[in-house]
């Protein structure tokens, strides 16, 4: 639902307030129904482009206007006044108004490049869309050819072991529909609205961090269609006041399908980690991972495997539950660097779910130290590595 949910103050009085600047997806639309769209004059409303409204709890707007990929240029100035009604609404804090566009079975991926020609079938034009983010050094996404696997923890304690080497490291949760970033690095609240539309990202444990997850509730997530999807990352990319930073991290979503393809070529990728168990099957999806990014030449930075040896909380004894090794030998075969091992502990369980990841409450510890020589070496790669180039072979010491 639209408007704030009554909340019931002790005395009364800020849920009054809050009541009566409680705003509605009627009232937006209704702000919405004086943009138009076209010379006839049809409403942005009238038009069937308008997604689905969402208003948070704080008043916070966001929708698209769903186009096709050559109206891109019409359509952001109409973008732009949808958003200007909208924020110039009594009450409204903030509005993430976007454009986006469904892909047909010919159609070019959304924000590919006006390109006449490629048919269906033909690999996709390798040049990355997205232009660069000013300040930003680095794009660097952590992938996984499938979820669970340890995506989001080693996303997090390795952007942390970045920091730890003296870099500014922000961290952008891509993962709309399983963010996690807020819970990992124990972050609560809404970013502030800096000027309209841009969002002051949070911070945590010395990281900037943005998450689809401080925007929206999660049960609202569920809503969102799949090409908003993408456009509600290049907003996150985008609209952020990142500052300068050496890094940025994306926690990519799991999987290597259209949306992840779409979002690998859409970001100016610097490079990519792929993270992987040692079993067989999720070893094949790091495959696909690898390939993915390939074709939409972004240099694969370094495999890790994560969850390989199990240390035994009490005598530390080392079992391989998964096999061991599977990791490093299929970055061999695919000729991709192989950045470490992540060993299957109770200290990295238990401090990423309890918000307190383990390299920065720990570290000097075991586990710190690993994510730190990763970090290096992902670091290393990295310089060697200027955007839009295969990366390196890698050459440690
Ligand atoms: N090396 C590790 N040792 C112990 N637990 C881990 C390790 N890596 C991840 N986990 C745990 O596994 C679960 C899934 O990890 P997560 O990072 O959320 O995976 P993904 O992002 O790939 O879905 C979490 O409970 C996390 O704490
Ligand atoms: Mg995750």
């Amino acid at each position: 639902m639209g408007g704030v949910s009554s909340k019931t103050d002790e005395s009364g009085l800020v849920a009054c307030e809050e009541q009566a600047l409680a705003i509605t997806r009627d009232d937006v639309i209704n702000a919405l129904s004086t943009v138009k769209v076209d010379r006839g004059g049809t409403s942005l409303p009238g038009s069937g482009r308008l997604s689905q409204v969402v208003v948070d709890p704080t008043n916070r707007v966001m929708f698209s206007i769903l186009i096709d990929p050559s109206e891109a240029e019409r359509f952001e100035t109409v973008r732009r006044e949808a958003e200007g009604r909208v924020l110039a609404m009594p009450g409204v804090s903030g509005v993430f108004a976007s454009l986006t566009s469904e892909r047909g079975p010919n159609a070019p991926p959304p924000q590919a490049p006006q390109q006449s020609g490629p048919g269906p079938g033909t690999p996709l034009p390798p040049p990355r869309t997205g232009a660069a983010l000013p300040g930003v050094k680095h794009i660097v996404a952590v992938a996984s050819g499938k979820g669970g696997v340890g995506k989001s923890t080693t996303a997090c304690n390795l952007a942390l072991a970045l920091h730890a080497q003296g870099l500014a490291v922000g961290m952008l949760d891509a993962d709309i529909y399983g963010p996690s970033m807020p819970k990992l690095l124990g972050i609560s609240g809404k970013p502030r609205v800096i000027e309209g539309k841009v969002l002051e990202p949070m911070q945590g444990y010395g990281l900037k961090v943005m998450s689809i997850g401080f925007l929206i509730e999660a049960e609202s997530a569920m809503i969102w269609r799949g090409p908003m999807v993408q456009s509600a990352i290049t907003q996150m990319l985008r609209d952020v006041a990142w500052g300068d930073l050496d890094i940025l991290i994306v926690d990519m979503p799991p999987g290597t399908g259209d949306a992840q393809l779409t979002m690998a070529q859409a970001t100016p990728l610097s490079g990519a980690v792929i993270v992987s168990t040692p079993q067989d099957l999720a070893l094949i999806d790091a495959r696909r991972g690898v390939t993915m990014f390939k074709k939409v030449s972004v240099p694969i930075l370094g495999v890790v495997e994560n969850m390989a040896t199990f240390i035994c909380p009490n005598c530390g004894h080392a079992s391989d539950i998964f096999g061991h090794g599977g990791a490093r030998a299929e970055a061999a075969r695919l000729e991709v660097p192989f950045l470490g091992e992540v060993p299957l502990t109770m200290a990295i369980r238990e401090t990423s779910d309890a918000g307190r990841p383990v390299v920065a409450t720990d570290p000097e510890g075991p586990q710190a130290r690993i994510y730190r020589d990763i970090a290096q070496k992902l670091w290393a790669n990295l310089s060697g590595a200027p955007a839009g180039r295969a990366a390196p072979r890698i050459v440690i010491e």
